[in-house]
């Protein structure tokens, strides 16, 4: 992918809609609601993790020296701890791809759900690494749909100091980026698609539903 394939949304100047045709095309089934549970995690996984290399192409490397089994061969390594944290539950369907893709990142979790009246957050659970703040933090959600679920979480990771956070969704509603671009316009976005509008009962049209029930079969 190059940066010509992630574009900048004029609601938020640090939006990034990675534009790919696996993406696409995984997106698709995503939302076709004949797609079963275990099809549709496998599929928002893959998606999450080819979204998480383009929300890292600009992570710092440091010169190191390795020993190929012929001859000394000069190399780069990560230099800074990277962080995974995804929103629970749906969160969790892209958290373990983007672990994989990241191997040493240490993952931190918080646990927020909507309050289905008022749409929101209600939060019952963090557990952060210790060192977060010493580098970026891939926040993750499949959703962003009024944002106040990722603007309440962004608030919280900025209480532990963490000043380097890029959120990675799978869709955004228009409501959530300019909800974002408000409360936090230094957090880059990336995502695979913005949608159109919410529904009056805060869903993401056209969406894919709840990504939650999807993933976990609660529908
Ligand atoms: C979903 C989704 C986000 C939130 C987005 O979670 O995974 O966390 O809604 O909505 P917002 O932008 O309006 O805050 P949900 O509350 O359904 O909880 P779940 O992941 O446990 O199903
Ligand atoms: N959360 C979801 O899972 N889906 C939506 O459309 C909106 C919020």
């Amino acid at each position: 992918m190059t940066d010509a394939d992630a574009r900048p949304h004029p609601r938020h100047e640090a939006i990034r809609v990675v534009d790919h045709p696996l993406i696409t095309h995984n997106l698709t089934r995503i939302r076709d609601r004949d797609t079963p549970s275990q099809r549709f995690r496998e599929l928002v996984g893959q998606v999450g993790a080819l979204l998480a290399y383009e929300a890292t192409r600009d992570l710092n490397l440091t010169p190191v020296q390795v020993h190929t089994p012929l001859e000394r061969c000069e190399g780069a390594q990560l230099n800074q701890p990277i962080s995974i944290v995804p929103i629970l539950r749906a969160g969790l369907g892209f958290a373990d791809s983007i672990h994989r893709l990241i191997p040493d990142a240490q993952v931190g979790h918080i646990g927020m759900f909507r309050d289905e009246k008022r749409l929101t957050p209600v939060p019952y659970y963090q557990k952060t690494p210790p060192a977060i703040a010493d580098g970026p933090v891939l926040l993750v959600d499949p959703m962003l749909a009024t944002g106040g679920s990722a603007a309440a979480a962004i608030d919280l990771l900025r209480s532990c100091g963490c000043r380097d956070i890029r959120f990675i969704c799978l869709i955004a509603a228009s409501e959530g980026v300019a909800k974002l671009a408000a409360h936090a316009p230094g957090v880059p976005i990336y995502t695979a698609a913005i949608d159109r509008q919410l529904d009056k009962n805060g869903y993401i049209l056209p969406g894919l539903g709840d990504a939650g029930d999807r993933i976990y079969g609660t529908a």
